[in-house]
């Protein structure tokens, strides 16, 4: 079809009624799941003061360096549609006292903005499902957010496509001593590092190790890792964190390259993947940022969390076979004035005493042909058919669309009963 007028904005969907059964029921396990382990909703802004990204994320991140939509408002003020939740949710919670003295555990779900190149599963608008506890030093909290997102995978039915990674970063003093490791040695191989390394060698030589490029992989196999150089608190928090899971019964692959294109982390980060995504296989990413909120000039709070990226875990969904719930639903067929006006009122009468059922009252004009027409392309089983006999009678005919059987008349009090039993017995 040629697209005609005004186009959505490259890498921003739309979401169209086919995909949105498939939203509905993710977001419902979302709100189930969040209320089972104790967290409570939070909103904030989706555009924020610039700063608050830059200070919060880290100046020298793909993410602040070339994927923020920021401009200038017109009081000349810089501000930033928000590329992810964390930044938000921790300048709302220090902003309304949430975090002095107490702990929190909090959720949120909303649209997030990137400006990076659109593909499969990569969008400018996506959205984020994400959790953030804090004052809790853990690890039994991030053993239970790990065991969250798991009972996520298999409320959906998918943990069979997903895999965990897992790593700690260990202190900020720890990674001082590793990136200085890791920058000498990278120095001692500059001929093999690829432009973007080179880039990174004094800005953030830890995303170097996050390097997709195939010509890099020895290079970075070879290098020092990280685990040398993590001090004892972190090491047993992760050694305590492994043993969790393992009473959980949760698996994970302990993955020293991962480490997140976010500044805020320290101590356990990690991330789940799906095989089922091609290149953008991310589904869920998280960690601790035990130093975030003392950075924003709050007192020092520990804090970890994890956002989920719903488009791909719709898409994951979808591949594993989702399949919508049908709905209960009845369609109303009526032929003459006085048979639609009755109709309409039945119909009002019906969604109030079958609160469940999707009632599909045929609104416009149309033959008795045209409207059964209608009814037997619908999702409904049964039809009722109100014409002029109907009405001298005072009665309703009921038709199943989708099995023989004969049509029945019924007083209206009847017909309330019978649907009533028939709806409750499904
Ligand atoms: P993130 O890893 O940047 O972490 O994003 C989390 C998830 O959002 C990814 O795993 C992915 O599923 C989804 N996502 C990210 N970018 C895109 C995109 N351009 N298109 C589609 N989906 C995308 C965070 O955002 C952290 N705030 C997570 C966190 C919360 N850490 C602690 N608390």
């Amino acid at each position: 079809m040629a697209k005609a007028g005004i186009q959505a904005v490259r890498g921003m969907n739309d979401g169209l009624p086919d995909v949105l059964p498939a939203w509905h029921r993710l977001e419902s396990e979302l709100l189930a799941l969040a209320n089972a382990y104790g967290y409570s909703e939070i909103r904030f802004p989706v555009i924020e003061n610039t700063l608050l990204f830059k200070r919060t994320i880290g100046e020298v991140t793909d993410i602040v360096e070339k994927e923020m939509y920021t401009f200038e408002d017109k009081n000349g003020d810089s501000l930033t549609m928000r590329p992810e939740g964390t930044a938000g949710c921790v300048r709302a919670a220090m902003q309304h006292g949430l975090l002095y003295n107490q702990q929190q555990k909090l959720w949120y779900m909303g649209p997030m903005f990137r400006h990076e190149r659109p593909q499969k599963g990569r969008y400018r608008q996506f959205h984020q499902f994400g959790v953030e506890a804090f004052g809790i030093e853990g690890p039994d909290v991030d053993a239970e957010q790990i065991a969250m997102t798991a009972r996520l995978w298999r409320a959906l039915g998918i943990s069979e496509h997903v895999t965990l990674h897992l790593n700690t970063l260990g202190s900020p003093e720890d990674r001082v001593a590793y990136k200085q490791a890791l920058t000498e040695y990278c120095k001692a191989h500059i001929g093999s590092l690829d432009a973007d390394s080179v880039r990174r060698l004094d800005s953030n030589p830890l995303r170097i190790l996050d390097s997709k490029n195939p010509d890099m992989a020895s290079l970075i196999d070879n290098a020092p890792k990280m685990s040398e150089y993590i001090g004892e608190s972190s090491l047993q928090h992760f050694a305590e964190l492994r043993q969790m899971l393992d009473t959980l019964g949760v698996d994970y692959v302990w993955d020293e390259r991962l480490v997140r294109g976010l500044d805020y982390y320290g101590k356990t980060v990690y991330e789940w993947t799906t095989n089922l995504l091609g290149a953008q296989n991310a589904i869920c990413g998280g960690g601790r940022y035990d130093g975030l909120v003392e950075h924003l000039g709050g007192q020092a709070t520990p804090g970890i969390g994890f956002a989920i990226g719903l488009e791909r875990l719709v898409a994951v969904m979808e591949e594993a076979g989702f399949q919508p719930t049908p709905e209960n639903s009845l369609y109303m067929v009526s032929v003459g004035e006085e048979a639609r006006r009755y109709a309409l009122a039945l119909s009002e009468r019906l969604r109030t005493e079958l609160p469940k059922v999707q009632i599909l009252l045929h609104t416009g004009q149309g033959s008795f042909k045209s409207q059964m027409k209608k009814a037997d392309k619908s999702s409904a089983d049964i039809a009722l058919l109100i014409g002029e006999d109907e009405l001298s009678a005072q009665e309703v005919t009921l038709k199943m669309l989708r099995e023989q059987s004969p049509q029945i008349r019924y007083a209206e009090a009847d017909l309330m009963k019978v649907l009533a039993e028939r709806f409750s017995a499904e």
